[in-house]
Formats: C-alpha cells, sequence, structure tokens
C-alpha cells in the first residue's frame, strides 16, 4: 500500500482505533517508544479519530515546536508526544514552519478505548502528507509509533501485527497486516463502564510493571509463544482458539498489571461484573470472549451473528453504561477536509 501525497501543506487523515489481542506492555527503548513484545490486535470501524494538519509557511522561519497548536476535540492542548511527532515530520521534510493540528474522537477520549492509538495514526498520516513526504505503509507504521506503540497497528484495517524488532534504531518494529478484515468478519461489542478519563496513562503504567513485577521478566518470555498461537489461529480462522488466546493475554496483562507497584487497578466493578457475563453467556452456548486493555472497558469479541445478544446481555449488567458494537475498520487513510 502506497499512500501518495495529498495537499503539501494540509491534509487530513482519518485513523480507527484497535484492540490489542495479544497485548503490548513493556518498552526496549523509551526514547524511541520501541515495544519489548510484539502484539496483535483487530482494527475497529467504530473508533475512530480525525485530524488536520496545516504547516503554515507564512510563519517563516524558526516556527517549530513552540509555535505548534493542538486542538483536541476543540480544546487546546499541550502534547510533548504530538510536537515529537511533527517534529520528525520537519526533519525529514526539511520543513521549518509551525502546525496546526486539530484532532476529533468520535468516541470517548482517555478512558480505555485506545485513543492514543487512533490519534497518533491519524497525526502521522495527515502530517506526512501535509509536509509532501511519501511515506510507505511500514515507514508510517514506525512514524506512528514514535507517538504511541499502539498506533502502529492503527496504520492497518483488519488483523495486525506490530514486531518487536531487534535493531536499536527500531526501523524493524513496525506493524504489518496478518488478515483482511473481509477475509473472517468479527465484532467487537464495547462495555463502557464509565466514560472518565483514567488515572494512570499506559506508558506510565508499562514503565512501572516494567521496573517493579516480579511477573514482567515471564511475560516477556512468553511473548513470542502467544503471538505464534494467535498467528495460526488468524490464519486457520479458529474464532475459539482466537478467543481463549486473547482472553488469556488480557489476564496475564492484568496479573502483570495487578502485581506492579504501586499495584496499577484499571478495572471497577463494572468491568469484572461484564467479565462474567462473558463468561455466563459462554455456558450458554455463545463463542464470545473479552478482553481489557488499560482501562475500565470492556470488549468482548464474537461472530457477527451473535453481537445483538452480546450487546443486549452487557446493556443489561450493573456497572455499564452503554454498550458500542464495532465491526473490523479499515487501516489509515486520508480524506477530504
Ligand atoms: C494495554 O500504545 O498506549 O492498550 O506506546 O506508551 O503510547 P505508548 O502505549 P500505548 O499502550 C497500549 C497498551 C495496551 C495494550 C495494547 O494496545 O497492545
Amino acid at each position: 500500500m502506497d499512500i501518495t501525497v495529498h495537499d503539501h501543506a494540509r491534509a487530513t487523515a482519518r485513523a480507527h482505533s484497535n484492540i490489542a489481542l495479544i497485548k503490548y506492555w513493556g518498552k526496549r527503548d523509551e526514547t524511541l517508544n520501541i515495544p519489548a513484545v510484539g502484539s496483535i490486535s483487530v482494527t475497529l470501524d467504530a473508533l475512530s479519530t480525525t485530524t488536520t494538519v496545516t504547516f503554515d509557511a507564512t510563519a517563516g522561519e524558526g516556527g517549530r515546536a513552540a509555535d505548534d497548536e493542538f486542538w483536541l476535540n476543540g480544546v487546546l492542548t499541550e502534547s510533548t508526544r504530538v510536537l515529537g511527532v511533527l517534529d520528525l515530520v520537519r526533519e525529514q521534510a526539511g520543513l521549518t514552519s509551525p502546525a496546526v493540528v486539530t484532532s476529533t474522537n468520535d468516541f470517548p477520549t482517555g478512558a480505555g478505548l485506545a485513543s492514543s492509538a487512533s490519534g497518533f495514526a491519524a497525526l502521522a498520516l495527515a502530517s506526512s502528507a501535509a509536509a509532501g513526504l511519501i511515506l510507505n505503509a511500514r515507514e508510517l507504521s514506525v512514524l506512528a509509533r514514535r507517538g504511541s506503540g499502539s498506533a502502529a497497528r492503527s496504520i492497518f484495517g483488519g488483523y495486525v501485527a506490530l514486531h518487536s524488532g531487534t535493531q536499536k534504531d527500531g526501523l524493524d518494529a513496525f506493524a504489518e497486516p496478518v488478515l483482511n478484515a473481509s477475509d473472517w468478519p468479527l465484532s467487537v461489542v464495547v462495555a463502557i463502564t464509565t466514560h472518565d478519563a483514567k488515572t494512570v496513562s499506559s506508558t506510565h503504567g508499562m514503565a512501572g510493571s516494567r521496573a517493579t513485577s516480579p511477573f514482567y521478566p515471564a511475560w516477556v518470555d512468553s511473548a513470542e509463544d502467544d503471538l505464534t498461537a494467535m498467528r495460526a489461529a488468524i490464519t486457520t480462522r479458529d474464532f475459539c482458539q482466537l478467543g481463549e488466546l486473547a482472553e488469556h493475554s488480557c489476564m496475564k496483562l492484568h496479573a502483570l498489571m495487578l502485581t506492579s507497584r504501586p499495584a496499577l487497578i484499571y478495572w471497577n466493578a463494572g468491568t469484572i461484573a461484564a467479565m462474567h457475563t462473558v463468561r455466563m453467556l459462554r455456558e450458554t452456548g455463545i463463542a464470545v470472549y473479552f478482553t481489557i486493555d488499560a482501562g475500565p472497558q470492556v470488549k468482548a469479541l464474537c461472530a457477527p451473528e451473535d453481537a445483538a445478544a452480546v450487546a443486549h446481555a452487557l446493556a443489561a449488567t450493573p456497572g455499564v453504561n452503554e454498550t458500542r458494537t464495532s465491526s473490523l475498520g479499515r487501516g489509515a487513510h486520508l480524506v477530504e477536509a
């Protein structure tokens, strides 16, 4: 997939969020934001970020980060990471002009719905296109990863794997597609238990787990086997295997979080109730599995024909405020402003 330039000064891109089936948690390089373990995700159609980047050449020389503006959902927001990605793009394009970035999420920001994934994937594509850079999908994925690890995966649609790589420069830590969305439709029912933003960011939380959880070495050591098994489940379209592996990776992640010091407890009562609902549905014969990121929302994975029953049961679960059902979505793409 080659991305072509849309406009040399301004471009708008849309990217969808993703949910990891095999989780990323922990970095091998914090400066370059290189994950310590690989991960596998599905891109979600129902959750997206739309971002417009404009490089203002009239602002003259010496603008750079100090004059950049980042508007998130209509609010002027400080983000050193957004400025970091803009600086990388300016450096590659030989630009000095400051940028205005406007970004809108169509879902709650910062509450475990992976807004950084869709956000940085959209930013990577919009800013590079606005700067006139022609990056291939792999280069875009590496650029998005510098903003947020999970964003590297949102460059692609469907089933996606992110490699941790081994190179010091991180250029081999990119995502690539495993299977197209249309080749194996899947539904994800998101049970939203709160709209509050989380208190500990993933970045901060994973640094703590790496430094303090006695389970961290086991987490890293077992990652490769989980990734291999998940790839096999996807390529053979074995849904029960995919679900069991996803639930296991989720529980292993949360065991790591719970055993960090201080402990990271991202769940609330609604989260746990929703987990029980999913297990109860399974006992009644519906093939449905849960996964949870660094937040209180529960994402239930099921076949599209079971999505309505799963959403109904989750909506009736105490502590669940609302549900949102998503099919699998496409990768980051340029749109008309
Ligand atoms: C639990 O990608 O948000 O969602 O690279 O520090 O920005 P940074 O972290 P981020 O972490 C995602 C953690 C996770 C699991 C996953 O998406 O793989």
